[in-house]
């Protein structure tokens, strides 16, 4: 079986056929998928009855697996599930019924409904996310896809100027901010502090360049807060206009993987007190974020 990609909007997005990802990969397949990821930055894998552990079989082909900060912050008991490499994207209890409307876990993860960059409030944040829908509402619960390469070609030569040097600020706790909730925990203290990260990244792969924003923003490196927020406020408006965005909408055994490092991402919303949604989550770290990071900061 040959490996197939179907381009499904005009500037990213491919949709894989000719694979079944719930077997282990051999390594020419390995390497079309990491090529193809550098081309479209989101893949789609319809038809995939991945396990939990196939999933983390598949994901593992392509790196470290990341731990989720919200994984981490739960409680053992207040998870449902143990293995702490698989994200719990749903709206679920322990006991598989959906969360009240002021649950706390049901309120942190309304965030993800503001358009992200996954783990940018790391060091190193996430390479590549993989998302693997097992229950799906019958109406909304998209998640939105806005192409960062396309966006950044987008900017006028004053304007690529202009954020070409730039370093953000990123942390968990802006994010939160944003919508409400002030994250604090003495344990994790060292994971909330703000982390630099250049704002224009470079894909060493192919030079294509791409803007890296995220919810997680809240200050620019030697710029007044405030100016700062309005200005990655302007440019998160302009790199979400509906040309650089493609909407997924979810079937059941769909994979959904992109880059964080070439794409933002954000959770649609749906009758979240109504209607259960059940993705599972997995993450790679993005060692070549750090790779780009240091290319830059020499050159
Ligand atoms: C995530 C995320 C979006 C969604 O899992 O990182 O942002 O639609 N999910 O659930
Ligand atoms: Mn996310």
């Amino acid at each position: 079986m040959a490996i197939t990609i179907r381009r499904i909007h005009p500037t990213f997005v491919g949709e894989v056929s000719g694979i079944d990802i719930t077997q282990p990969l051999q390594n020419h397949q390995v390497q079309a998928i990491e090529a193809a990821m550098h081309e479209h930055a989101v893949l789609v894998f319809r038809d995939q009855p991945l396990t939990d552990q196939q999933q983390v079989a598949f994901t593992r082909h392509f790196g470290e697996l990341e731990v989720t900060l919200a994984g981490q912050l739960a409680k053992p008991e207040e998870r449902r599930f143990q293995q702490l490499e698989l994200g719990d994207i749903s709206n679920l209890d322990v006991s598989e019924k959906l969360r009240a409307r002021d649950d706390a876990r049901r309120m942190y993860a309304l965030a993800n409904r503001l358009w992200h960059s996954d783990a940018s409030f790391r060091a190193v944040g996430a390479g590549y996310t993989l998302l693997h829908a097992r229950v799906i509402p019958s109406k909304g619960g998209n998640t939105e896809f806005a192409d960062m390469r396309a966006a950044y070609d987008a900017l006028s030569d004053e304007e690529k100027n202009e954020v070409e040097a730039l370093i953000c600020e990123h942390s968990i706790v802006y994010s939160r901010e944003l919508v409400g909730l002030a994250v604090k925990s003495d344990e994790h203290a060292d994971k909330l502090k703000p982390v630099p990260h250049r704002l224009v990244l470079t894909d060493p792969t192919n030079g294509r360049k791409s803007l890296y924003l995220s919810s997680h923003i809240g200050a620019i490196q030697g710029w007044p807060v405030p100016e700062a927020r309005a200005f990655i406020r302007d440019l998160t408006e302009h790199a979400t206009q509906r040309q650089f965005v493609y909407a997924h909408e979810w079937r059941v055994n769909d994979l959904v993987m992109w880059d964080n490092r070439t794409v933002m991402h954000r959770a649609r919303a749906f009758k979240d007190l109504q209607e259960k949604r059940d993705l599972r989550r997995t993450s790679l770290k993005g060692v070549g974020l750090a790779l780009s990071r240091r290319l830059q900061a020499a050159g």
